[in-house]
């Protein structure tokens, strides 16, 4: 049965999941305040890079399932179902910020004509459901009829199109019958995996549960690899020999840079104001987030220490994305190692296959600061090559004197067979000049 949706906010989980639900057969139409990125998703341009979507949302314009707007008043009126996917970032003291979540319900209330389903896709902290419901009862008439549900999206940015399209579960948090059917028609036909039933602040909780567990299995996985380091074993190896016990599982435990972009951190922060505020000792996410902090001065000090003096050395940095396939550098490790390197003197030349116009905005480029357009014109004489995000072009890149991998993407004994000095975290000693004693990293 095809329903009617309507979504607020078009960033990556509004512009995904409207898309992929018109592609399983519903009629969507999607609310953006921001005329040109309204106009640049009805022409069939993504505003963001996420393989996969750009054919998706060109078949869905077409199909005539799927429109953009900026007037709220017809996706409201059009509508059964209201997803929220508005963005809710950090405020300076690590709570969620809820302003725009608090607009939509604000924007919707005077609206509501016959009964309508408010789903919650953004994250938000447990029992925000409680605030928009009690926001658009005092705005909205008393006999308009609408409930609350929270559906979290667990889509990774990179393979977000695949994650919606074939997900490993689908969380379903209402508190009336009326929103648990409704949801359960909306997915179940079209989707085949476990579905968990539960109340609104129960699946609130489990977006952030779930985030917070994979940042404390990445730091958890980077202290080890600082023990890896000083014993001289390879953190890769400790993880496939743990990772194959089906009860820690072999994702999330890949050593390196620690977590980055729009949702780990984040989350892991709101997550921990949510219990203090309820008086739960959270010691345990304090060194989660401690241990992440850490990265980058591991790495810098790497850098320097491979090079001795910084000033003048020609850096090739790649790539800047706080993962592979996004061009999305929110939370990534760039955002320090660039301007750091660039204090100490270095001259950058700096190369992503997707971000490098998101970080040029930030840090705009200089006579000691290059974007360059190919990352064999960036590592072309550079004295050292330092990796940042785990690119498969970066993979196949060979001849460079000194690489300094954040990412752990080589196999140590194969790059000092090709020539390489290598450097990589939590993984024994570093390779080491040929004609020189054994350099200890
Ligand atoms: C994350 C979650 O994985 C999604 O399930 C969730 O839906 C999403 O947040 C969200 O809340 O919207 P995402 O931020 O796209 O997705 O990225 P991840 O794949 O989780 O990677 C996060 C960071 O951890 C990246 O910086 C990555 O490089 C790093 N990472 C990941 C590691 O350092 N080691 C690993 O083993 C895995």
């Amino acid at each position: 049965m095809s329903m009617r949706l309507g979504f607020f906010g078009t960033g990556y989980a509004g512009l995904v999941t409207s898309v992929g639900l018109a592609e399983v057969g519903h009629t969507v139409t999607a609310i953006d305040k921001d005329p040109d990125i309204v106009a640049r998703l009805s022409d069939g341009t993504p505003t963001i890079h996420e393989p996969g979507l750009p054919e998706l949302l060109i078949a869905n314009l077409e199909a005539g399932r799927l429109r953009f707007t900026t007037q709220a008043e017809d996706a409201v009126s059009m509508s059964d179902i209201i997803f929220l996917c508005v963005g809710t970032p950090s405020r300076a003291d690590g709570r969620a910020d809820l302003s725009q979540v608090e607009e939509v319900a604000r924007t919707i209330a005077p609206l509501l004509d016959d009964y309508k389903l408010i789903v919650e896709k953004s994250t938000v902290p447990a029992r925000t459901a409680y605030w928009i419901d009690w926001t658009i009862r005092r705005l909205a008439g008393s006999e308009c009829e609408f409930d609350v549900a929270s559906n979290p999206e667990f889509l990774r940015e990179g393979s977000a199109v695949r994650d919606f399209l074939q997900p490993d579960r689908i969380i379903i948090g209402a508190d009336t019958e009326r929103a648990r059917s409704l949801l359960l028609d909306l997915y179940e036909p079209s989707f085949h995996c476990p579905i968990v039933m539960t109340s609104v602040t129960t699946a609130e909780l489990i977006k952030h549960v779930a985030n917070t567990f994979l940042a404390s299995k990445i730091s958890f996985i980077n202290m080890v690899s600082d023990l890896c380091e000083e014993l001289g074993v390879d953190v890769a190896t400790v993880a496939k020999g743990i990772g194959l016990d089906p009860r820690i599982g072999s994702h999330f435990l890949h050593a390196g840079l620690g977590f980055g972009g729009s949702c780990l951190p984040k989350d892991l922060s709101a997550l921990m104001k949510v219990a203090e505020d309820h008086g739960v000792d959270v010691s345990l996410l304090k060194e989660v987030e401690r241990i992440n902090t850490t990265r980058v001065d591991r790495l810098l000090a790497k850098v320097e220490r491979a090079l001795w003096v910084m000033r003048n050395k020609v850096i090739a940095v790649l790539g800047v994305a706080f993962k592979a396939d996004t061009d999305d550098v929110r939370g990534a490790p760039s955002l320090a190692v660039v301007p750091r390197l660039h204090r100490a003197g270095a001259v950058l030349r700096v190369y992503d296959p997707a971000a490098v116009r998101n970080l040029e905005r930030l840090y705009p480029p200089d006579d000691r600061l290059t974007y360059m357009e190919s990352a064999l014109e960036a590592v072309r004489d550079a004295h050292a090559l330092v990796i940042l995000t785990d690119w498969d072009e970066v993979r196949s890149l060979m001849r460079t004197p000194i690489i300094v991998d954040g990412r752990n993407l080589f196999e140590p004994a194969e790059m000092q067979a090709t020539g390489f000095e290598y450097y990589s975290l939590g993984r024994g000693e570093a390779t080491f000049r040929t004609e020189r004693q054994r350099v200890r990293i």
